[in-house]
């Protein structure tokens, strides 16, 4: 993997995406947001891929669509449902998925997400994985609930079958304040499901 700069879980991810993601392929970003990972997805997948993008807030969404009107295709379906309900949409297996967890930056810090739906997109998206294929997920201890979904995030992956899984847990542990942990998560067996 060549990382430039290890100093943040995001840059990793946005590294590892640059590593994994092919042109055509189909990838999944579980949390929107202002729609920078998704962004950085739908560029590497060009305009044969498809990228989907879930997340339950308006503002979201908008922010995403604004961000990805500025490519010169139109490769990307986004959903303003929870991503608990991620199977209700998506039936193809995935290539790449990412989920950053917690609040909108420069949002409602109240609107979150949550340790237990959290968990039931986790258990889907490990399901629509291909074999190969990856999910990373950015957690924050340090936010309010965030330790509550970070250990049950923890606790979920670390029963995954080694035969199907393999399974990362990268922290700072010289950062102050609860840096984020990053889990990287590779399906290793079509076979494999959570
Ligand atoms: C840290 S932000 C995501 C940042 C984003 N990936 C980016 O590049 O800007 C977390 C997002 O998760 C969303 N969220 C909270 N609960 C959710 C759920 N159940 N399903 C989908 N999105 C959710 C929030 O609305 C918020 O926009």
């Amino acid at each position: 993997m060549k990382i430039n700069k290890l100093n943040n879980a995001i840059s990793i991810v946005h590294n590892l995406m640059e590593e994994r993601i092919r042109p055509g392929n189909i990838v999944l970003d579980g949390t929107v947001g202002n729609g920078n990972d998704i962004m950085y997805m739908s560029k590497l997948i060009g305009k044969t891929g498809k990228a989907y993008g879930f997340d339950i807030q308006n503002t979201a969404i908008e922010n995403t669509r604004k961000l990805l009107s500025t490519l010169d295709y139109k490769n990307f379906i986004l959903i303003k449902d929870g991503h608990e309900f991620v199977d209700k949409y998506v039936e193809e297996p995935l290539d790449f998925i990412v989920y950053n967890l917690g609040y909108l930056p420069r949002g409602d810090k109240t609107i979150k997400t949550k340790a237990h739906t959290t968990k039931i997109s986790i258990e889907k998206s490990l399901n629509l994985l291909k074999r190969d294929g990856m999910i990373c997920i950015v957690a924050y201890p340090g936010h309010e609930g965030g330790m509550e979904e970070q250990l049950v995030i923890q606790d979920l992956l670390s029963r995954l079958n080694q035969k199907n899984f393999n399974v990362l847990e990268l922290k700072f542990i010289n950062q102050k304040n609860s840096p984020p942990i990053l889990y990287i998560i590779q399906k290793i067996n079509s076979n494999g499901v959570a």
